[in-house]
């Protein structure tokens, strides 16, 4: 199950992505918004929660730029957000961070390389081994 969700900066690229989605046959659950104005915050918010809740086993976030909601993501326990414009830290991100959200840039991105990023994403399996101790210390920080 995917969660997704945007601002208003965002709305477009969610709804290719969604496109994308369901093509790939993912279950997904929009959070919003549906092009209205929005803070980036709310949104962020609501669509971790489904992560941290284990109704969803992974999230994708858009607004503007992407850095807003990513920010707001990462101060969510339980949440590893990540940033990407390229295929090597889409894939990377989930070998090594195990990042269980991806956030987009709607205003700095094509539709085509989202999708793409997307794909990479969501099928690859984080390594463990020496990166799962990194990951842990990511988390302790939650406590500082
Ligand atoms: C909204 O105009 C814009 O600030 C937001 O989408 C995002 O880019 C923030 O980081």
């Amino acid at each position: 199950m995917i969660a997704i969700g945007c601002d208003h900066g965002g709305y477009q690229l969610k709804l290719e992505l969604i496109d994308f989605l369901k093509e790939k046959g993912y279950e997904y659950i929009d959070l919003g918004c549906n092009g209205e104005t929005v803070d980036y915050p709310d949104i962020a918010e609501k669509v971790c929660k489904e992560v941290v809740e284990k109704r969803a086993d992974k999230a994708v976030l858009i607004c503007g730029t992407g850095i807003g909601i990513s920010m707001a993501a990462n101060k969510i326990k339980g949440i590893r957000a990540a940033l990407c414009s390229d295929y090597f830290s889409a894939k990377y991100t989930r070998l090594h961070n195990d990042a269980n959200v991806i956030c987009f840039g709607g205003r700095t991105i094509g539709y085509g390389l989202a999708k793409e990023l997307l794909d990479i994403f969501l099928v690859t399996e984080f390594e463990g081994g020496r990166h799962a101790a990194r990951v842990e210390k990511i988390m302790k920080l939650e406590d500082k």
